[in-house]
Order: C-alpha cells, then structure tokens, then sequence
C-alpha cells in the first residue's frame, strides 16, 4: 500500500452541529477540508487501526466522490474492512443497522439529512458509534479538538473503485465489501411490523402514496412497499434519488412535500401518504385530509405499538425532545411507562436505548424511531402507521379522533424564522434570558406566565450535563413557548419558536392548530421582542 502522508493546517469553523459536521458542498470540495475533518474522526476515536466501518451517504452531489476519500483515509490509518453500500448509498437508518448487525467499530455517513443538495446546496459527514448511533457530545468535542490541531492526514494513493459491483474489492490493505444497500434493512422491518397483515390490508384496497422526494428511500421504499407489500407500482413517487434531489427540497414537511399535500386534500385522495427525507430518516404521516403532526404521530405510535410483533410485549419506555409535545406523554402516563425529556438531536437517545430505559423516542422535526436502530427511522414510521391501519381497520382521521377524544389534543406548531443575522439572533435570546427571571406570575394575552427557564439536562444514564438546550416559558394552563437556534443550518442562523396549547376536550379537539395556538403565538412575539430584534414577526417556514 503507498500511503502519503499530507501537511495541512485547521481549517477553521469544523465544528459538528446537531447532527455532524454540515457546510456548502463548496466548502466540502476546499482542498483538504473533506481529508482534515476525516481525520480529525479517526483521531477522535483513538485511531481507525484495525477497525471496520461502514461507510455511505444519501447519495447527493459529492457522495460519491467522498465515500472514495474516505476508504482511501480508512486504508491509510490502518482499517481492516469497510461495508459500502452499492453505488455508495446507504440511508441513514440502513447504515445505523448495518453497524449494529455487522458488529463494526462505527459508520461514517455523508448526509446533509433535509437540507437541499448540489453544488451550491449542502453537504454533510457524521461519525456513528459502535451502537449504531451518532457520537455524543463528548466524541464531537474530540472532533473538533483534532480538527483545530490538525497537521497532517494519510490517504492511501490509488485509483477509485467500483462501487456499482457488489462484492469484494480491496483498497491498499483494507478490503471493502459493496453490499446491496436495500436488502438486509428490508430484513430488519419484516422482523418488526406484520408484512402478512399490511400486505392483506393493500390486497382489500387501501391506497398508499409514498414521496421518496428523490432522495435515498426511493430503493427502500420500491423494494418493502412494492415487492415485497404489493402495493401497486407506482405507489412510490419521486422514486429515483437524484445528486440534486431533482431541485427539491428533502424536507418532507407540508411546505416541501407540498404536492403529496396537495394530493391527499385533494379529491379521491388515496387512503394514506408519507414522505421521507433526504437521508431517509425523517417522515411525515398524512390521511385524506388529515395532517398528523410528527408529536400526535409520536404519541399515536405509542398508544398502538403493541400491535405491531416486534413491539407484542409493550415498549419499555419512551423518550421525546424537550420541545416536541407533551402528547407522548399523556399516552405514557396512561400506561405506566417512563417518559424522558431530552434535548434536540437523535444523539441524547442513545443512551437510554441502550440502556433499556425506552424503545420508542421522537422529535417534532418530523423524527420517529425505536430502538431497532440507533437514528431515527421514516420508513419504519410509515411502516408502523401501515402496520397499525391493518390491524384497525379505520382510516387515518378516525384514528386521530379518538385518540384526541382520549387523551385530549396537545395543538402544536414550530415557526421558523430563517436567514437571520447571527449576532441579532443570538441578542434576542440574550435579552430573553436577562428578563425571565421576572417572567413567573406576569401576565400577557390574558395568560399567566408559570415559569421560565433554559433547558438543562442532565443524561440519567451517564450523568453527562447539556446546558443552554432552549428557552422555554410555561404557562399555568401548561401551554408553552419554546425557543432556541438551529443547529444544522449552514448560512446565517435560523430562530425556531415551539408553540403548544393543550385542549382536554371533549370540545375544541377539531380547530385549525394556527387558530387554536393564536394567543400563545402572539404571547411568543411579544415576550421576544422579535420585531425589534430581528424586524420581523411571521415566520419562513410554519410545520
Ligand atoms: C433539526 C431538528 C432536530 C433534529 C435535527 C437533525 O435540528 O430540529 O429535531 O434532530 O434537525 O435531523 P436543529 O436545526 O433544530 O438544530
Ligand atoms: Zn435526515
């Protein structure tokens, strides 16, 4: 093997978000940028010696360039074996299973998750641990410790290989196996949900439509919901994932998934609609005119898991993030289950996953997922939704409705505020932290502030702490505004506003979320101070 050994210098700025490292794909294509953060991964997890990993991406522009520097990189700091999805494609949930079943020392994934793909859009890399799941804070802090030191990197020097040929190639001394990458995560879902009942349900007339958004589900999505469901072909849209997502945004919200929307609040809309995202690890669950939003998605999931075979014996817990809605929780008071509270990021489940606390997690964003994997999971959601339709035998709506009937509705919505300037941003929440402490007892709208606080955490596994996780203002009724900055954005900063009433019912549980939220809605503009802070008060982007 001829390994170089390359000089560089830190690059400024690699600093890993909520979810990985993410910048402009140009940033990604600076010399040395794609090789200094590598290396900074295998410096951060005590070298790559002797490891394997697996390795693949959502297949956006760059993926496959990268996946070939990164075997290159793995070879040069001494790595036995790399599992590569076929074409470098791996989605994110598939990869998360390939670590956990291949027993690897981790996975490197290139994804950008929902964020728009090309040469002028996004790019992205994480680490995931041994378990399957992203690296927790104090892995990424290595990261970037190495990354501000780095001088230098090892790239083995040779040609590309293949990586449409399935089977074994070898790049200097590390062998690289090309595996498909549908096939063993369609295994995992036929182990979990109840493929004899769905594809029953399918054959009697329910109609599904899937919006893989020309991203990596697509395969997935043809070979579970088509081969091997029978649902008609067709049924996935947009199956092709494409290096620019077809000009799409992945994001699969009613704002980007706007034409599945359209269709199922359309006429003769089929019987359920989902999409996934970019990564394949977010979903979006709709019924004929019926929008579900990902926190009632969560708590529905919890209510009926039981049955579907891989959940028969109840979940063990469940867990949400801090600012998802308190609806999970209602369920899980109802069945005795432990319920956590978690800041953002799929990575604070981790722990309590593997830890047999909770088998069901969740956030607002659109993130559901058990603990077959350590990452979030749309197709798996879409699979439990199908899952508990057959076993039902009622529509979407009716579902929702008596669930709200039972345990009340929490009406909840996340405005986004995006392209803001940094320094404004990061004033606005300032100024809010210097005057909640006089907040509790004030009242505005008509409601009484409860309490008000910055969202703390302290892991009840290994006891690591994460401050500054959100402002929150409670409410005495329990309704609540929750703020914080996103962490996965790559330009300017984007101020996210959690809004959440919650109507016990048995009136009230039908309203338009926006109506129903109206005066927690304008209680957050005022309380923030937003028109004078960053000159606006409507949001971008409303989910
Ligand atoms: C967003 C979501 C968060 C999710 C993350 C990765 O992060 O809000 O729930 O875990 O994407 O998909 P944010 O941009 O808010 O930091
Ligand atoms: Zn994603």
């Amino acid at each position: 093997m001829s390994i170089a050994t390359v000089k560089t210098e830190p690059i400024h700025g690699q600093k890993p978000g909520t979810s990985g490292l993410r910048k402009k794909t140009q940033v990604f294509m600076q010399r040395h940028y794609l090789e200094n953060f590598v290396q900074a991964i295998f410096d951060a997890i005590g070298g790559a010696a002797g490891k394997t990993f697996v390795v693949g991406g959502d297949g956006r522009y760059f993926n496959d360039r990268a996946v070939q520097v990164i075997l290159r990189m793995a070879a040069a700091n001494g790595a036995t074996k790399a599992i590569v999805g076929q074409g470098g494609i791996l989605s994110t949930p598939a990869a998360s299973h390939l670590i956990r079943l291949n027993k690897t020392d981790g996975g490197i994934i290139l994804s950008a998750s929902h964020n728009p793909g090309g040469p002028d859009e996004d790019f992205g890399i994480k680490f995931n641990m041994s378990n399957g799941g992203p690296a927790p804070e104090s892995v990424t802090a290595r990261m970037l410790e190495a990354a501000n030191s780095m001088s230098e990197y090892r790239i083995h020097e040779g040609h590309d290989i293949d990586l449409s040929a399935l089977g074994t190639h070898m790049v200097g001394d590390m062998s690289v196996e090309v595996i498909d990458p549908v096939a063993d995560y369609a295994d995992l879902m036929e182990t979990l949900f109840d493929f004899d009942a769905i594809r029953a349900a399918i054959a009697g007339g329910i109609r599904i439509r899937f919006d893989a958004m020309c991203a990596v589900t697509g395969p997935y999505a043809v070979e579970i919901l088509e081969n091997r469901l029978g649902a008609p072909r067709g049924t996935v849209v947009n199956r092709q994932p494409l290096p620019d997502f077809g000009g799409l945004h992945p994001d699969p919200n009613p704002v980007w998934a706007k034409l599945l929307m359209d269709e199922m609040f359309g006429a003769d809309a089929p019987d359920f609609g989902a999409a996934s995202d970019g990564d394949g690890d977010r979903n979006m669950i709709v019924g004929p005119n019926t929008y579900v939003s990902p926190s009632d998605s969560l708590a529905v999931i919890a209510a009926n898991a039981h049955l579907a075979k891989g959940y028969a014996d109840g979940l063990k817990g469940v867990a949400r993030s801090m600012p998802t809605s308190g609806a999970v929780d209602l369920v899980a008071r109802a069945k005795g289950l432990d319920c956590f509270e978690t800041p953002t990021g799929w990575k604070f489940f981790g722990n309590l996953m593997d830890a047999g606390r909770v088998s069901l997690c969740g956030e607002e964003s659109f993130g559901t997922g058990s603990d077959h994997v350590r990452e979030k999971d749309g197709l798996w959601a879409v699979l439990m939704w199908l899952n508990i339709l057959a076993k039902r035998e009622e529509g979407v709506a009716d579902i929702m409705a008596a669930h709200f009937r039972e345990y009340g509705r929490n009406y909840y919505s996340r405005h986004d505020f995006e392209g803001l300037d940094t320094a404004k941003a990061e004033a606005l929440l300032s100024d809010l932290k210097g005057r909640m402490g006089d907040m509790p007892g004030l009242e505005i709208d008509g409601m009484t502030i409860a309490s008000a606080d910055i969202f703390k955490y302290e892991d009840p596994v290994d006891g690591s702490v994460s401050d500054n996780q959100g402002y929150r203002i409670v409410f005495g009724d329990g309704s609540r505004i929750v703020m914080r900055l996103s962490g996965t954005g790559t330009t300017g900063a984007t101020l996210r506003v959690y809004l959440e009433r919650y109507v016990p019912g048995p009136d009230g549980l039908n309203e338009d979320p926006q109506v129903a939220l109206a005066p927690i809605i304008s209680a957050a503009r005022d309380l923030s101070g937003m028109a004078a802070h960053i000159g606006r008060t409507e949001p971008d982007v409303i989910t």
